[in-house]
């Protein structure tokens, strides 16, 4: 439980430095994610046989976005949490899951002043912090 709350704080806390980072540019476009700390679809690094079950993947309808992971969970391996950030650095939501939980999906409602692009993040037990930049 305490290596639990220890990734929780961490995934939260490099959540708020992508966020706040990315006010004036796009991590995922630059590249500049810091390798080995944040893996994307694009650069999945040492984890690149796991991009389909840990990239985050996001949908919009209307002001609803959906976060999905399509990851399997199990008391020892799942999906931690999600967070969903505006480009503001703004954290719109997030989401903290149970092993128990049978998938990986999250909502959040969209605020008006979400700007153009929003970040989805999701951390697994075992394979670390990905993101999944989406523009709006
Ligand atoms: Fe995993």
């Amino acid at each position: 439980m305490h290596e639990r709350r220890d990734f929780l704080k961490a995934s939260l806390a490099l959540a708020a430095g992508v966020a706040v980072s990315s006010a004036s540019r796009s991590f995922a476009s630059t590249g500049s994610f810091p390798a080995g700390v944040v893996y994307t679809a694009d650069n999945p690094g040492q984890w690149a046989a796991k991009v389909g079950s840990h990239a985050p993947e996001v949908t919009k309808a209307g002001k609803t976005i959906t976060v999905a992971t399509k990851h399997p969970m199990s008391e020892i391996h799942y999906i931690v949490r999600h967070t969903l950030v505006a480009e503001n650095g703004t954290v719109i939501g997030a989401m903290t899951f149970d092993p128990e939980d049978k998938e990986a999906i999250s909502t959040f409602e969209l605020p008006n002043d979400a700007g153009s692009r929003v970040y989805a993040t999701s951390f697994c037990n075992l394979h670390d912090f990905w993101v999944t930049e989406f523009t709006l």
